[in-house]
């Protein structure tokens, strides 16, 4: 992990102020927000966790800021284990998703609010003797504080009024002086950029970024905007699933992606599938590349390509032919999709090529990232009904369960009879099914399929999608390929034609 972050920008040191080891989050429900996760976070950093919504980030937060207890694991800070302190003892500060400033308090007020109640442990010599007493703050304490903290955040002389008189990003700065007033050694931040339009967003960014420099503590940034991630972070910890996808800098995430989950989520990608054809030698899209990754030949492996690395040549000057079928202009440079046979491959760059015009395209071979395949094939456990069906994945399926036995029949009972005219009954024999990706289809119509779910993931893959269908009960996950188009969340059934499952025995059935 530590190799990960080596390229990391601004000046922290080498102690771990956090750590987080195996910690996991299981809510009552059965939901695992967090998935055993290991990390640590280094004096003065800027962190950010970054991932789809549900994936586990603020649950992950609120466990460091003290609002909720682990389920397992535990929370080292400067190598003490803090997972029971209660989060007033922590020396950390959070601003929320939903900061909720006191709508009857002025500014000043709402910052100073936390002070007013601290008591502070205080030494005095009475008679020769050290006398400790617990005091409130002195008003002159208090205001200077509140004095710095929006000197801060940029509000000097906004005292006086009314929070509900503030724009959105005003009030977002108060939320930010109301925690740093309390010289957190940590801020955690849950998205506090959310409720502001782009353009207050990508100041409050740089503001922010600049504040981490000045106060010169420890950030843990949480956000789902990639964008965001990349511009302020030191080091991204990116999340799926409750689980961590990848550490790193912006630049490592972002250029040495380790699965084509990561691919996908930060910036835009190629991703296409490919198998080793040789040393340094990958095939994709019909033609041999020479790449820097040693993988094994034959291997089948995913393809990713970023669309500023992709640069378009007239046709046959370059290493594919290929048509433009869509160009956009983004601002700065052009956004255009070249087809090749069925690959739509995006493309960016500050030359257009008109569509319709008939191009090539070049990749160099530091350009081609690859990875190995993550789902190759489904895999099951399962069981034989006694009609003959097959369960699995939370649900039922039609099966050929003669595969079972090579040359058996089924007769009119139902019963398997095999070569050797043997009579066997399959009811409750427990089996391997193994499903491949291209097999499964899925409709809308609930009563079609033999197991039902939701779309959890939708990763394009240049020439089709790959998605996850997950199910309610057992949340067991269907991974296919399709070409048609769906949204994450619809809720699909799984419809798997009856050749297509693979059975085989667990063990010998006792005859
Ligand atoms: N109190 C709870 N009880 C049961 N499940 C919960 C609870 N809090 C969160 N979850 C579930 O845990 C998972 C992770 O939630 P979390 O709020 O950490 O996600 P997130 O990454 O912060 O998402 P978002 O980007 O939408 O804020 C989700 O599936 C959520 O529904
Ligand atoms: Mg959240």
């Amino acid at each position: 992990m530590a190799n990960d972050r080596k390229n990391a920008k601004s000046v922290m040191s080498d102690e771990k102020i956090i750590q987080l080891v195996n910690l996991n989050r299981t809510f009552d429900d059965g939901v695992v927000a967090v998935d055993n996760i290991n990390l640590y976070v280094r004096k003065g950093e800027f962190v950010t966790f970054l991932g789809p919504s549900g994936c586990g980030k603020t649950t992950t937060l609120r466990m460091i800021a003290g609002f909720d207890k682990p389920s397992g694991g535990k929370i080292l800070f400067n190598g003490q284990d803090i997972s029971h302190l209660p989060p007033n003892k922590r020396p950390i500060n959070t601003v929320f998703q939903r900061y909720a400033l006191f709508p009857h308090l002025n500014v000043y007020d709402n910052i100073a609010f936390g002070l007013k109640l601290k008591r502070v442990k205080v030494t005095y010599e009475k008679d020769g003797k050290i006398v400790e007493k617990v005091e409130k703050l002195k008003k002159s304490e208090i205001s200077a504080k509140v004095e710095k903290a929006l000197k801060m955040v940029d509000l000097e002389g906004f005292e006086k009024r009314s929070v509900s008189t503030l724009s959105g990003g005003q009030q977002q700065r108060v939320a930010i002086a109301r925690a740093i007033v309390n010289e957190p050694k940590i801020l955690l931040l849950d998205e506090p950029l959310g409720a502001l339009d782009l353009k207050m967003r990508k100041d409050m960014q740089l503001e922010l970024k600049e504040m981490h420099k000045k106060l010169g503590i420890t950030f843990i940034y949480v956000t789902h905007d990639q964008e965001e991630a990349l511009t302020m972070s030191d080091t991204i910890v990116v999340m799926n699933d409750g689980l961590i996808q990848q550490i790193g800098t912006p630049t490592d995430i972002y250029n040495e992606p380790k699965n084509s989950f990561v691919a996908d989520f930060i910036g835009e990608s190629n991703i296409f599938s490919g198998t080793i054809v040789g040393d340094k030698k990958v095939r994709f899209i019909g033609k041999n590349f020479d790449c820097v990754d040693d993988f094994e030949v034959n291997e089948k492996v995913d393809v990713v390509v970023r669309p500023e690395d992709v640069t378009l040549l007239d046709k046959g000057e370059g290493q594919v032919n290929g048509k433009i079928i869509s160009s956009i202009f983004k601002g700065v440079h052009y956004e255009m999709v070249m087809l090749v046979g069925k690959a739509e491959i995006i493309v960016q760059s500050t030359v257009e090529r008109k569509v319709g015009e008939d191009v090539s395209l070049m990749i160099k071979p530091n350009d081609i990232h690859i990875m190995k395949k993550e789902f190759t094939t489904n895999r099951y456990d399962g069981y034989i009904t006694k009609h003959n069906t097959v369960c699995f994945g939370d649900g039922e399926f039609e099966c050929d369960v003669t595969q079972l036995y090579p040359g058996s029949i089924v007769d009119e009972d139902g019963y398997l009879i095999t070569a050797e005219g043997e009579r066997i009954d399959l009811t409750d024999v427990d089996v391997n099914v193994e499903v491949g990706l291209k097999d499964i289809e899925i409709s809308d119509d609930a009563q079609k399929g033999g197991a039902i779910g939701n779309i959890v993931s939708i990763i394009y893959k240049v020439d089709h999608y790959q998605l996850i269908v997950r199910t309610d009960e057992e949340e067991e996950d269907f991974v296919f390929d399709t070409e048609d188009t769906w949204n994450e969340n619809d809720r699909v059934s799984v419809i798997i034609p009856k050749e297509k499952i693979k059975l085989s025995l667990k063990q010998e059935i006792k005859r």
